[in-house]
């Protein structure tokens, strides 16, 4: 069984929170899910779907043999049509969980709440700073010290959902938006995998509040300080 609490209109997901079937939405280059695939989390990839027929992502899902579509959100008049027809091809996989992996489209709140609790997302930023778009040049602007991304459970507030795990990095002095992305999708390749594995494994918990907790891992006893003292 997965221990992630079936929330109470979650309908038609019950039985379905505890598979491990997964679906993988993009809309670009995919090195998340990649990252995702060749970590092995055991998680069951039924499909991996893009909104963009031109996605990079998708010849490489496509070579590794996985099943692919595309569903061109230009081709709908209404984001309703287009979630509407995105949530009959997951229906059509059976994905016990929806996996955003670089999916730039924002899900309306009928899908979402279908879905609810079974949505990850991955965002290149240490939420709560930081929702929405240009996170490495608003940090760098903002002049933070210390930046990284969070993967996430998706609810209708844009990634306001609930983290299940952040990855933290240094913002160098001289980091321009894309040496800092760069640092960043690094701790992305780490940390969704092992979202994906928890989820797998049946350790996320939900408390009253919706505030995820991991059941067994390990305890951080060092903390990172930047930028450092002088060499
Ligand atoms: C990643 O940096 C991901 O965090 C970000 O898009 C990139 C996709 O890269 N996602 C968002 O900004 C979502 N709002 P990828 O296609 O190589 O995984």
């Amino acid at each position: 069984m997965n221990a992630i609490a079936e929330p109470e209109n979650a309908g038609e997901a019950h039985g379905r929170a505890a598979s491990k079937s997964a679906v993988i939405l993009i809309s670009g280059r995919g090195s998340n899910m990649q990252a995702i695939v060749e970590a092995g989390t055991g998680a069951d990839v039924r499909a991996v779907i893009s909104n963009r027929p031109d996605a990079k992502g998708l010849e490489w899902a496509r070579g590794q043999g996985f099943a692919t579509e595309a569903i061109d959100h230009t081709a709908f008049k209404t984001r309703d049509a287009f979630d509407a027809a995105l949530a009959e091809a997951i229906e059509r996989y059976d994905a016990g969980i929806i996996l955003l992996a670089g999916f730039m489209r924002i899900l309306g709140d009928g899908f979402i709440r279908r879905h609810e609790r079974r949505i990850l997302n991955i965002h290149p930023s240490l939420l709560p700073a930081f929702p929405g778009l240009h996170t490495h040049r608003r940090a760098i602007e903002a002049g933070v010290k210390v930046h990284g991304a969070t993967v996430h459970f998706v609810t209708s507030e844009l990634d306001g959902g609930p983290a299940v795990i952040q990855g933290v990095v240094p913002v160098m002095p001289d980091d321009t938006e894309e040496t800092l992305a760069a640092r960043v999708l690094q701790v992305e390749h780490r940390i969704y995998p092992q979202a994906v594995r928890w989820w797998v494994e049946g350790k996320i918990e939900f408390n009253a509040a919706g505030v995820v907790s991991v059941r067994g891992t390990g305890v951080i006893t060092d903390s990172m300080i930047s930028p450092g003292t002088a060499q």
